[in-house]
């Protein structure tokens, strides 16, 4: 029988998991602006950030966006940035200059702040929250009159297949892997789900936008490597518990998936990302 999904002990491993990949995932992706990370200028952009612009980065892990957003503020700005993972705060608090600037250990379906934004950003985090709903409403009431929400979210699996290579034959071999009713990075990988999300909590003159990225994650081996120790770090040792014939065979059939994204033995994959605002009218 598959386990059921509890959303506590789901929020406790991703914060673990976040504890323990913060690093590699800042120095590696997340900071280089390389693959997916190029939406953090689209988040930017979009959110049209003036120097006296009270902003809150939801999810803001080690601080990408919130950095990009600080060198645009001025004295009479303020950037708050939230996250689960104290490694990936400490990260943030580490590489971000600007003195109006804190950065809290805060779940965003909590948000204990009573202040009134003028923008809201969260990039890569609205699909880790179990109940989206109740973080977007609490967003809405933290915005001013006519502020903003920016978000940035992952596409579908054909369309980011980074992730499927790997994730469909785990998922065909060890079909426990996670309970049914875990968050799935595509969940608001469609345009249309997206903006339904956003407009039924309310916002309006909501957009979605695709942006369509690239991303060399090199050889197969180093690709392998690198998803088993930082994108699958939360289930590695559930599914190496299933013995080395079930991970080679995961293996074998995630290398027959790359094989069309591989030239001269290098990958280089395709990576569609949507970035979706909404006003607080
Ligand atoms: C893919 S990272 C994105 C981080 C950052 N926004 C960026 O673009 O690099 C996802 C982040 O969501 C955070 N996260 C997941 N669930 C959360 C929750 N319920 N409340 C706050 N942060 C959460 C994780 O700790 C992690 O730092």
């Amino acid at each position: 029988m598959k386990p059921v999904f509890d959303p506590t002990q789901y929020k406790i491993t991703t914060k673990a998991n976040w504890n323990t990949v913060a690093s590699e995932y800042h120095y590696n992706w997340a900071d280089k602006k390389i693959g997916p990370f190029r939406s953090t200028t689209e988040i930017t952009k979009t959110a049209n950030i003036k120097p006296d612009d009270k902003i809150l980065d939801v999810a803001c892990g080690t601080g990408v966006v919130s950095k990009e957003i600080s060198q645009v503020l001025g004295p009479n700005g303020l950037l708050v940035g939230i996250d689960l993972s104290r490694a990936a705060l400490n990260i943030a608090r580490g590489s971000i200059a600007f003195e109006n600037s804190m950065f809290l250990e805060m779940d965003a379906e909590n948000i204990g702040l009573n202040f009134k934004f003028d923008k809201v950003t969260c990039q890569y985090g609205l699909m880790f929250f179990p109940d989206t709903q109740k973080v977007l409403i609490s967003i809405k009431n933290i915005l001013n009159h006519k502020g903003m929400l920016v978000v940035a979210v992952h596409g579908l699996a054909e369309d980011v297949p980074y992730f499927s290579t790997i994730m469909k034959p785990i998922l065909e071999h060890v079909p426990d892997i996670r309970p049914d009713g875990t968050p799935t990075v595509h969940r608001f990988g469609n345009p249309k789900d997206l903006e339904s999300e956003l407009k039924k909590a309310g916002f309006e003159s909501v957009s979605v936008t695709r942006h369509d990225f690239a991303y060399k994650p090199g050889t197969f081996d180093e690709y392998w490597n690198d998803y088993m120790h930082s994108t699958a770090n939360s289930i590695r040792s559930k599914l190496e518990s299933h013995g080395s014939d079930v991970m080679s065979k995961i293996k074998q059939d995630a290398r027959k998936n790359a094989v069309r994204y591989e030239k001269d033995g290098n990958i280089t994959f395709p990576w569609t990302v949507l970035v979706a605002s909404g006003i607080n009218h």
